[in-house]
């Protein structure tokens, strides 16, 4: 049973928030935070929201000093509209969890089921005792729709119940103008426009303030028992009361049907929110509810992640995992927010974290959604290539630092613009996928081209200096070291992504295939021989002295800050410390050449990766959550066992145990796609190359065993590690050569080493 539970939660303000996040419905188009549906106390703070992957209004995000080229308006995820609102009256008594007694409480979030459920066993003041239980589910196969399941049992007394359901059109996002981590300032994004009811569906209409786009909510609330119903239209909301009577131990249910329908996907929007409502209410509830377990199942069968001998870490593995097919976006107008649809933090902007962090689990286990995360780079490659002359740029395509419809949002360019990694980290995925695939027609499709934009772009960017081609001024993916010339994790990409987009068109050249692309690009043989040689002769910073691979040309002149002597109270450093105090320190906030030692680990030998590893894990804070994970596989790599497991650990629990205290804010998307990095390529010592797949399974000793399951190319692999032994079966599809351990073999159904 994938469950997680927590019985008598906390009620208070931060624990509260945190619960918000971890217990929120998601299905990759929709998210609804875990907020309590009959309110808080006028003094409790909340994030109450809805929201819709990709669904945005432009907001103004003005420079102090306006200089050429600096964003001035960036892209906002909404909170959509609140229909989570139910208050109880039990013989005239409101239901409140600060009121009265709470004689039991449990919040469950069900993983097979995909449901969550809040159980309260209610005293109200007068002495009434109720049962409340509340199931809610953000459906996997129809995506606009979310559901409340709201039971009420009286336990000790018969006698009337007033229900009141709310549907709000008028709702704000959340901000906080001290936290750079989420938006600033409130605005009004959400202009309602129009508000009907139609056979007892409540239908609001709203349009965003500038971006132009509409998003329209129905609810309808089906009680299980007649009673007398009210619906009243309020100032930008609908109110639906109904009184019954109720005998004690009888149940009284309501089911609240949401559908949240956008234009961006949605063009004919109000009838199709309307079809989706039918859809929602003519199929019966157990019937949404065992599509919704069918979904899951044949997820868990796909990935089949098991850690046996720790039911923590396994339940936080799955956790993680959980959370990320509830965050990915399942068509190519949305990606993968940096927090998932938990909450506002990041203003629902997509980062680098998809294509390094997420992917991926994706590419290993369900590639449709993996090629629509693709789908959706090369549909904003037009943006990205306007992005590159907005930066100078005469060729080539510079994908935003952070966006939702393609332009970039980051305010602060030094650790935004500036972090041109983003684009070798897109080309890096498609040819992870290819690799994984060998999917030519994606590289046909749109693969090939995103390759020759960005290869076009380092191009640009960077220049010969004796004989060496240099990248200057740019911030490599450590965020406390900004603007540098050379960064290794830059170049060692750019020299990947250059070799590649030659490649690529040479593998579309063989196949017969490469018209589309030359058609597209213009790419020429003599610019492909200037990608390559600029590959070759690609400049990749080195030390003798201390035999690692410095982060830049600049990183070993400065001062080490020793990390032993921050206060605890002066983290994260970049909370506390102006930006420019820190970039003069040799201090990380993230993995950056321990990350490229990783991803690109043949351009360096394993003496060089040992010395870099130890050098640059004591100058990391791991301020951000992208940073464990990393520093786990590495060490996984270099037989650092205890390190490998500590780092993952605390990469596994990292929101479920708030170790980074804003998970109120939303969940950690990226580090949940790093987790199960950490067992598959760390642990498993998982590698696709093109000389095909190897593994290098090792085990824990704090575990009796693990296995995992990945799709290479036609096949369908199981790999599971014990104490005893190593056994890896072909499940599905056709022979294959793989490496195991250093050795070669032939998997034709299973082999079993040890
Ligand atoms: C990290 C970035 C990351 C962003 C969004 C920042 O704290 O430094 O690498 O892309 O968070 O997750």
């Amino acid at each position: 049973m994938l469950k997680y539970e927590i019985k008598d939660f906390p009620l208070d303000q931060d624990n509260l928030m945190l619960a918000e996040t971890l217990f929120h419905n998601a299905n990759g188009y929709l998210g609804v935070r875990s907020n309590f549906e009959e309110g808080y106390p006028k003094n409790m703070d909340s994030i109450r929201g809805e929201y819709i992957n990709g669904f945005y209004d432009f907001a103004s995000s003005p420079q102090a000093e306006k200089l050429c080229g600096l964003v001035e308006e960036k892209q906002t995820m909404l909170n959509v509209a609140d229909t989570q609102g139910i208050e109880i009256y039990i013989e005239g008594e409101r239901f409140s969890m600060f009121e009265g007694e709470v004689l039991g409480r449990t919040r469950t979030l069900d993983m097979e089921a995909g449901t969550t459920l809040r159980e309260v066993l209610w005293r109200s003041p007068k002495g009434k005792t109720v049962r409340i239980e509340i199931k809610r589910m953000a459906s996997f196969a129809l995506l606009p729709f979310f559901l409340i399941e709201y039971k009420v049992t009286p336990v000790d007394f018969s006698g009337e119940v007033k229900i009141c359901s709310t549907h709000i059109g008028k709702v704000m996002n959340y901000f906080n103008p001290n936290d750079p981590r989420v938006a600033g300032e409130s605005f009004e994004h959400l202009l309602v426009e129009s508000i009907e009811v139609n056979n007892d569906v409540s239908y609001i209409s709203s349009k965003t303030s500038k971006s132009d786009l509409c998003v329209c909510s129905a609810v309808k609330n089906v009680f299980s028992k007649e009673g007398k119903t009210e619906i009243v239209k309020e100032d930008g909301a609908v109110k639906e009361e109904y009184i019954g009577f109720i005998s004690q131990g009888e149940v009284l249910t309501l089911y609240k049907y949401t559908i949240l329908c956008d234009s961006v996907r949605y063009p004919n929007l109000s009838n199709e929110t309307k079809e989706n409502m039918e859809q929602a209410l003519s199929t019966d509830i157990n019937e949404w509810y065992e599509k919704q377990k069918a979904y899951l199942a044949s997820f868990w069968e796909n990935c089949a992640i098991d850690i046996v001998g720790k039911k923590d870490l396994n339940e936080a593995v799955h956790y993680n995992l959980y959370q990320l097919i509830q965050s990915v976006g399942k068509d190519p107008f949305s990606n993968i927010t940096a927090k998932g649809l938990s909450g506002e933090g990041y203003e629902g902007h997509y980062f680098w974290d998809t294509e390094m962090y997420m992917q991926p689990f994706f590419t290993l286990t369900a590639r449709d959604i993996a090629k629509n995360l693709i789908r959706y780079r090369y549909t904003i490659l037009e943006y990205a290539k306007e992005n590159a002359r907005i930066l100078g740029h005469k060729k080539g395509a510079a994908y935003p630092w952070r966006t939702i419809m393609g332009k970039e949002c980051s305010g602060f360019f030094p650790a935004g613009s500036a972090q041109y990694h983003i684009s070798g980290d897109v080309a890096y995925s498609i040819v992870s996928y290819y690799l994984a695939t060998k999917d030519l027609e994606l590289l046909r499709g749109c693969g090939a081209q995103v390759l020759i934009e960005t290869a076009r772009l380092w191009m640009d960017l960077g220049n010969y200096y004796r004989g060496k081609f240099h990248i200057n001024e740019v911030t490599g993916p450590d965020e406390y070291t900004c603007l540098v010339n050379n960064n290794y994790y830059t170049n060692v990409l750019a020299q990947y992504n250059l070799r590649w987009a030659v490649k690529s068109f040479h593998l579309l050249k063989e196949a017969g295939l490469i018209s589309d692309l030359i058609e597209k690009t213009q790419i020429t043989e003599e610019e492909l021989k200037e990608f390559e040689e600029a590959a070759d002769k690609m400049y990749l910073p080195y030390d003798e002295e201390t035999g690692i691979n410095p982060q830049d040309d600049s990183f070993l002149q400065k001062k080490v800050w020793d990390l032993t002597t921050i206060p605890e109270d002066k983290k994260p450093l970049l909370l506390h410390y102006h930006p420019m105090y820190i970039y003069r320190y040799q201090v990380c906030k993230q993995a950056d050449t321990v990350l490229a030692h990783f991803i690109l680990e043949d351009a360096q030998d394993l003496e060089t990766i040992r010395k870099s590893f130890a050098y640059y894990e004591k100058v990391t804070t791991h301020d951000s959550s992208l940073s464990t994970c990393i520093y786990s596989i590495v060490a996984s790599r270099l037989g650092l066992e205890d390190k490998a497991y500590e780092y993952f650990g605390e990469s596994a629990k990292l929101d479920l145990f708030n170790t980074h205290k804003n998970t109120k804010d939303g969940i950690h998307t990226a580090n949940m796609g790093g987790t199960y990095m950490a067992i598959v390529y760390g642990f498993g010592g998982l590698r696709i190359k093109e000389e095909g797949l190897f593994l290098n399974p090792h085990l824990p000793k704090q575990w009796e065993g693990y296995q995992f399951r990945i799709l290479f190319e036609d096949a369908k692999i199981n790999v599971k590690r014990t104490q005893a032994e190593c056994r890896i079966t072909l499940l599905e599809g056709s022979k294959k050569n793989i490496h195991v351990y250093g050795k070669e073999y032939c998997l034709e159904k299973e082999l079993v080493i040890y």
